[in-house]
């Protein structure tokens, strides 16, 4: 589909998913990003905040209209987290090993979260298809005092890890073409591709987790992965597979503290 490279740029929004829809709702053009130095309102999964301190992190949200049926969104998930990552590695000098996925939008480095990926879309109308939002926000220069009390032991940002500090602007072009070129590709049906690509920074693979659902029922066993579709299985110690659509992912055996927070 054509695209646009219209960017957006606000000093301060309640949350550039929000301004992102209302943009998309009105026609906005494929490929156009919401760019804000502030949120007062930054949203995360499943209804969590995310903190924004103006200036010190990326807070992106990028409208696209990819031709694909509605049941293939889920996937687009993983193809940003895939863009994220290829981001990020241009601007950490030893990411092989450090930098990992944890399914189905989180950014870990060394196991500490960087980046967050919120996606939703707008309503189709009579006229218009719906749009997919891509939400993305990165930890730039975040010293540690700047996250929440109770996060600053499990959150780092690429200040803390390179000690260097950065522009945004050169930032925001670098990750759009990074989410340019992944979704081209994802088009183009090479899903497969990056889905191998999201595989080989997978975070939990194999490893003994808890997943949450939304009603609270907590699904415990070994992480199988994102299968062909994205979706998420769990082994439970029986060998029951179970398939996993959202939920918070833990990794078992933390103390209930750390199981209170985002990791
Ligand atoms: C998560 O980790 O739960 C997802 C966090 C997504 C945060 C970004 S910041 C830019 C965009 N606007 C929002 O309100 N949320 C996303």
């Amino acid at each position: 589909m054509k695209r646009k490279n219209h960017i957006f740029f606000f000093r301060h929004l309640d949350s550039t998913n929000i301004q992102a829809k209302k943009l998309a709702e009105k026609g906005a053009a494929n490929g156009t990003l919401v760019w804000a130095l502030n949120q007062s309102m930054g949203r995360g999964r499943l209804g969590k905040k995310w903190a924004s301190v103006s200036g010190k992190g990326l807070y992106l949200s990028f409208i696209i209209r990819p031709e694909i049926d509605f049941g293939e969104y889920a996937k687009i998930t993983l193809v940003a987290g895939v863009a994220t990552a290829r981001f990020l590695k241009q601007e950490l000098d030893d990411a092989k090993g450090k930098l990992a996925l944890k399914w189905p939008n989180d950014l870990l480095i060394d196991g500490r979260k960087i980046a967050g990926i919120l996606t939703e879309a707008t309503a189709p109308t009579k006229t218009q298809k719906a749009a997919i939002i891509i939400g993305i926000g990165v930890n730039i220069s975040y010293e540690k005092d700047d996250f929440p009390k109770e996060l600053c032991t499990q959150a780092t940002s690429l200040l803390l890890e390179t000690e260097k500090k950065r522009a945004l602007q050169p930032l925001v072009r670098s990750i759009q073409k990074n989410i340019q070129s992944a979704v081209a590709d994802f088009e183009a049906g090479h899903f497969p591709q990056l889905l191998n690509e999201w595989r080989s920074m997978d975070y939990l693979y194999g490893k003994e987790i808890d997943c949450v659902g939304l009603d609270g029922k907590i699904i415990s066993g070994k992480a199988l992965g994102p299968d062909n579709t994205g979706v998420l299985f769990i082994e439970d110690r029986y060998g029951n597979r179970h398939e996993i659509l959202s939920g918070d992912l833990r990794l078992a055996g933390k103390t209930l503290a750390e199981k209170g927070q985002e990791l």
